[in-house]
């Protein structure tokens, strides 16, 4: 067990980092299509609260995973023959980093031009110099609610890749990505 990635092989925190934010992505589009969807009520604030900070932390750990890739850069692709399909691959994996950057900060300008400051978990406010503006909060709003299920698609890409590596290629990049495992046997 190694805390770095190798050549060839992602190390625990990478792995802890990718499943965990994997995961809290994951329940943050069915959280924000559901509460989107809700009557108003208290309860349907309280969701909106916990969205924006649970947001606000998924854009912090996106800037942990993206220095930590500096101190302990990803393993090479190398287990793809394919060169295009390397390629293709580099650039999936920047393009969910954009998409892991833009959702939250969509989310925070839309929030602070609308005059809704979030409240980082009840601790303290996390405002913009952005002053309330209407204009801006729509764009914002079209883009935050439209991107994220463009986010969701490409996602969905990227899980049918890496299924598609594991039970067609039979080559070890899922294997790699789980925890505990670094092989294919
Ligand atoms: C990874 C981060 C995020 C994801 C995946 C995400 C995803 C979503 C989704 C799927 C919706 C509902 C879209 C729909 O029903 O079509 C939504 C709504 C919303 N999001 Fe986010 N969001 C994220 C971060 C944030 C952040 C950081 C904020 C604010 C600080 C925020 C503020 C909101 C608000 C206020 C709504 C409700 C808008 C409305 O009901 O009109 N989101 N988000
Ligand atoms: C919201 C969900 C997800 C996001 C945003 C995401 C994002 C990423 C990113 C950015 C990488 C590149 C390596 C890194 O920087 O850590 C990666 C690698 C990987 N992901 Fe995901 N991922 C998600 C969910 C999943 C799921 C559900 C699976 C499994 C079916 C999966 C399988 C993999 C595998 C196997 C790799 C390693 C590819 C390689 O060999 O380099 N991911 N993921």
């Amino acid at each position: 067990m190694q805390w770095k990635n190798s050549d060839n092989a992602y190390g625990v925190l990478s792995k802890t980092i990718h499943w965990l934010m994997a995961l809290c992505i994951l329940g943050m589009f069915v959280g924000g299509v559901v509460m989107h969807g809700m009557e108003k009520s208290p309860l349907k604030w309280q969701l909106y609260a916990f969205h924006k900070s649970m947001g606000l932390s998924l854009l912090i750990l996106v800037f942990v995973r993206i220095i930590w890739h500096i101190f302990s850069p990803t393993p090479s692709l190398g287990q793809i023959k394919k060169p295009v399909i390397r390629k293709g691959a580099k650039a999936g994996h920047r393009t969910l980093y954009f998409f892991m950057l833009f959702l939250p900060i969509s989310g925070w300008i839309m929030s602070c031009a609308s005059g809704y400051i979030p409240n980082f978990w009840g601790v303290m406010q996390w405002s913009l110099p952005i002053s309330k503006n209407k204009t801006l909060s729509s764009i914002f709003h079209w883009m935050h609610m439209n991107m994220a299920w463009l986010f969701m698609a490409i996602v969905a890409v990227h899980i049918t890749m890496a299924l598609w590596h594991h039970y067609y290629y039979k080559d070890s990049t899922l294997v790699r990505m789980l925890p505990g495992l670094e092989k294919r046997n």
